[in-house]
């Protein structure tokens, strides 16, 4: 049982601060809600963002001790939404530098939240397609349907979270460890 559930966003996005990372953390609080973390009024006190852009090329060096930070903070989760654009009809590879760290079992415990944001429909079902085995190969438990985001759907952001909310809220609710 965790005393102190943690949440952790994974930003797969060669730049920072993007869209993706928007999405990404706004999922998160609706996320944490739903999941019985947090009040719609109070907020998580324990969430972090894992910005990969920022680790760049150390993400090469097995030896980088930010890396390996990043890794042990995303494995003590207890939620992680891990939020990529869509690049050439899949996650960066960005995103999967960054996965290549982890074991067949080093997300055991971990509840993951599959994100895409992209720019065509035509490769909305990549985020279950690609991204939802990655997470599972590493051993996460990925308990909901993906949310692919449209980036010209983005000022309807809430609308889309509150729809994905309607079948992910009680699997959540059931999954994350406690
Ligand atoms: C190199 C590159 C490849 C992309 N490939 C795709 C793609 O295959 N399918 C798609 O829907 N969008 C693709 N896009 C568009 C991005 O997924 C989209 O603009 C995304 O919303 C960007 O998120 P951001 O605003 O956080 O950077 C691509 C963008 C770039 C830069």
């Amino acid at each position: 049982m965790s005393t102190s559930p943690s949440i952790t966003v994974v930003v797969g996005n060669p730049k920072a601060s993007s869209r993706t990372r928007a999405v990404g953390e706004a999922i998160a609080n609706r996320a944490a809600v739903a999941a019985g973390f947090a009040s719609e009024a109070g907020g998580v006190t324990n969430t972090d963002v894992i910005e990969l852009a920022d680790l760049g090329p150390q993400l090469f060096d097995w030896s980088s001790a930010p890396v390996r930070a990043a890794t042990e903070q995303l494995a003590g989760s207890t939620l992680a939404i891990i939020a990529t654009p869509v690049y050439k009809a899949t996650y960066t590879g960005l995103l999967k530098s960054f996965l290549d760290w982890f074991g067949q079992t080093g997300l055991a415990g971990v509840t993951a939240v599959p994100v895409m944001v992209g720019a065509s429909a035509a490769h909305a079902l990549a985020v279950e397609v690609h991204l939802r085995p990655l997470l599972v190969e590493i051993g996460a438990t990925v308990p909901t349907r993906g949310l692919f985001v449209l980036e010209q759907e983005l000022d309807s952001l809430d609308a889309t979270i509150t729809t994905w909310l309607e079948q992910a809220a009680p699997l959540l609710a059931a999954s994350v460890r406690r």
